[in-house]
């Protein structure tokens, strides 16, 4: 079963560089942009989420730097090297996430489909465990 998406991002390179635009409502950003935000001096000895989303959407890029996106949705996990700005990873639905072993330079930035509500996050691993029994009720 397949409970997140990995993208590879177009890369509009030439001489000069290269360049990635990501647009709310297209084939890789699925929904609306209602907040941006991005994780940065994260020590390499340190887990970051440990929690679940009722309803947030979001793509994660790792603009610079790398880093392992580990998910679950209750049934499968997996963990994802996320290494270089033209891979994203889409996810939607009930997922625990932990992201871990940072590089020093790691900058993971988030586009996400809601404001920041506390009210959609599962901090507690049995209580997603429940939801996503209720779920295939
Ligand atoms: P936190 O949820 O602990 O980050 P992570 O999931 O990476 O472990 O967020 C760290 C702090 O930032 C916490 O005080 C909440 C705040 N925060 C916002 O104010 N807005 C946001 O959009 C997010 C994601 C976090």
């Amino acid at each position: 079963m397949k409970f997140v998406e990995i993208v590879n991002l177009d890369i509009h390179g030439d001489h000069r560089g290269s360049l990635i635009s990501l647009e709310e409502n297209s084939m890789v950003v699925p929904f609306d942009i209602k907040r941006v935000y991005y994780i940065f001096d994260t020590k390499d000895d340190v887990i970051r989420g440990k929690h679940a989303h009722k309803e947030l959407e979001q793509l994660v890029i790792a603009i610079n730097g790398k880093c392992n996106f580990y998910v679950d949705n209750g049934f499968e996990k997996q963990t994802i090297k996320i290494d270089g700005p033209s891979k994203a990873i889409h996810i939607k639905g009930l997922v625990w996430r932990e992201m871990m072993d940072f590089s020093e330079d790691c900058v993971l930035m988030v586009l996400a489909s809601e404001h920041y509500n506390t009210a959609d996050y599962i901090y507690d691993y049995h209580e997603f465990l429940d939801e996503v029994g209720k779920g295939i009720k």
